[in-house]
């Protein structure tokens, strides 16, 4: 009975959802307005950076266009999502949203400062979320008022793709909150999976020590980054090898998450000294054109 009306509850919370604020442009950022958009929610989509705000709306642009010449979607169609879609460097323009993303550096400073900053700006009820992929939500929710209204949900790269989106309860979430965040998810054509605030999550947890232990094969000449990645892709039916997923992810967003992992878990996450030489020298996978593979950037 409870659980119903809770359940009640968020599909209201959810349905009464008209704006959504998302903050940072980048390829999470950008994928999240995507999707958001494309299930009829307006967005305001926020960065720092006139130029990133560029790049993201530029790539939103592109995907939706790839829509069109495969005819999955009309000149119309993709005109009135692009609609729905308001850039802006002014986080000011959140101020009317009725729940706000963020999806900025993986840097807890930087979040804590995001965060409080939306909630200044936003009325004390709106629900605040983060796509943090490794950081604690409980410690993110501290630094607001209420932080019962706090919660995470972490999306998957290609955002438009991956249906997956782990939604993490704080140690302070309220039901409410959580529920509204599982309704939304399946809103804009997701499906969430709760999780509880541990480091790495669900997914991460998993991920991370199979491309760790990928680059340890690698730097120990067990086998080309071509054949430890042909291994996976044959004899486990993974989409893509844990090499060529490291450089969709980003060398350094993989760094980051052992070393997080590292520190809570101990020596089975020790990033592969391999990978820390790599982000060194700016081979960050396909976002620098050069990661395990080539991406035709150098
Ligand atoms: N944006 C939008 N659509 C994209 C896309 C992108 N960036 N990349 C691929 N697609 C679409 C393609 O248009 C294509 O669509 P249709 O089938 O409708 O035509 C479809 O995805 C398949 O793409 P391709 O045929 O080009 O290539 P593929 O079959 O090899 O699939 C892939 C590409 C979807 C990336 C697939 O290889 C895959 O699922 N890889 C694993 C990705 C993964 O594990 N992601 C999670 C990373 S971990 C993470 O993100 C969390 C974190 O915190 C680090």
């Amino acid at each position: 009975m409870e659980r119903d009306s809770n359940e009640h509850l968020a599909r209201d919370g959810a349905a009464a959802i008209v704006t959504i604020g998302v903050v940072g442009a980048g390829t999470m950022g950008g994928g999240i307005a995507q999707v958001a958009a494309r299930a009829g929610l307006d967005v305001v989509l926020i960065d720092q950076s006139e130029s990133w705000l560029d790049r993201g709306l530029v790539a939103i642009t592109a995907d939706l266009e790839r829509l069109v010449t495969k005819e999955r979607i009309t000149d119309e169609r993709r005109d009135q999502i692009l609609a729905r879609i308001e850039g802006s460097t002014r986080i000011e323009h959140l101020a009317a949203c009725d729940l706000v993303i963020e999806a900025v550096n993986e840097s807890l400073p930087t979040k804590i400062e995001v965060f409080t900053s939306v909630s200044d700006i936003v009325a004390p009820e709106v629900i605040l979320v983060s796509n943090t992929s490794s950081i604690s939500i409980t410690a993110l929710a501290g630094s607001v008022a209420n932080p019962e209204r706090v919660a995470g949900m972490h999306f998957f790269n290609p955002v438009p793709v991956m249906k997956l989106v782990e939604v993490i309860r704080g140690l302070q979430s309220s039901d409410e909150t959580v529920a509204t965040v599982m309704a939304l998810a399946e809103r804009i054509d997701k499906t969430p999976v709760q999780v509880a605030d541990a480091p790495g999550f669900v997914a991460n947890r998993l991920l991370l020590p199979m491309i760790n232990e990928a680059i340890f094969c690698l730097s120990e000449g067990v086998a080309t980054a071509e054949d430890i990645d042909r291994v996976m892709r044959l004899g486990a039916s993974h989409p893509m090898g844990p090499l060529a997923l490291a450089d969709l992810i980003g060398l350094d967003v993989c760094l980051g998450i052992l070393e997080v992992l590292h520190g809570e878990f101990g020596d089975k996450y020790r990033p592969a000294p391999m990978l820390r030489q790599m982000v060194a020298a700016g081979r960050l996978g396909r976002k620098s054109g050069a990661g395990f593979h080539d991406h035709g950037g150098g």
